[in-house]
């Protein structure tokens, strides 16, 4: 099983939306993939409600209750289930917690707006990140267009590490995630699909290069 940490100590980065939109792109490659939510605002977990009402009995994708104190024992139990990829939504915070999640984490995914404020924070998540060994990348999300200020956050970046994609603004993501949809099953024309299939490709690779 690839286990998939999404962190950022920034709120409103977009965890929860690179969440969403990645375990549907793995699923729809007929991935068995579950999502763990350990963010007390419970976006995630809420979407996923949605999407059990939407899909009416065939949603796809599992949700796996989880506290801190159960974590160990829910992880174990879905790699001997089957699953084959577990992607996992994490509060603005750095804690002790972080530290188990990212010992049992192939991939810490870091999505950053194009913010003086985004970047405050990339040092503290990248030094937590490597304390504990994980492979990660970032993920550059809601950018509009090509802005300087964009093309120097990307800079400092890939100084750090990779930068898996690139993801620009749209309504259309929000829209998507009211019914309990990701971006690419809501408007599959939207550019921006193209772009989440960039990110995807990379990780798959990256994943599978890492269990090889
Ligand atoms: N690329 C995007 N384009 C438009 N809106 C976005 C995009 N990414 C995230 N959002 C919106 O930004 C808000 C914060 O995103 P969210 O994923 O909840 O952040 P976090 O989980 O890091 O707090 C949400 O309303 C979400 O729909
Ligand atoms: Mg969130």
């Amino acid at each position: 099983m690839y286990t998939i940490l999404i962190m950022s100590r920034k709120g409103g980065s977009g965890k929860s939306t690179t969440a969403m939109n990645m375990a549907t792109r793995f699923a729809k490659e007929k991935y068995q993939v579950a999502l763990m939510d350990f963010d007390p605002q419970k976006t995630l977990t809420k979407w996923h409600g949605r999407r059990d009402d939407y899909f009416q009995g065939n949603n796809s994708i599992l949700y796996t209750p989880c506290s801190q104190e159960t974590f160990a024992v829910e992880h174990q139990a879905l790699e001997e289930s089957g699953c084959d990829v577990l992607i996992i939504d994490t509060p603005p915070t750095i804690s002790d917690f972080h530290d188990d999640l990212l010992k049992a984490s192939d991939f810490a995914l870091v999505p950053t707006k194009t913010t003086m404020e985004d970047l405050e924070t990339i040092a503290e998540v990248v030094d937590s990140i490597e304390k504990n060994e994980t492979a990660y990348g970032f993920l550059i999300n809601e950018t509009k267009n090509k802005t300087l200020l964009y093309l120097s956050i990307k800079d400092v970046l890939v100084e750090y590490g990779a930068v898996l994609g690139t993801i620009t603004g749209t309504v259309q993501i929000p829209e998507a995630s009211i019914k309990g949809l990701a971006l690419c099953e809501y408007k599959p024309d939207n550019i921006n699909c193209q772009q989440y299939d960039k990110v995807f490709k990379n990780l798959d690779r990256r994943l599978k290069n890492k269990k090889k």
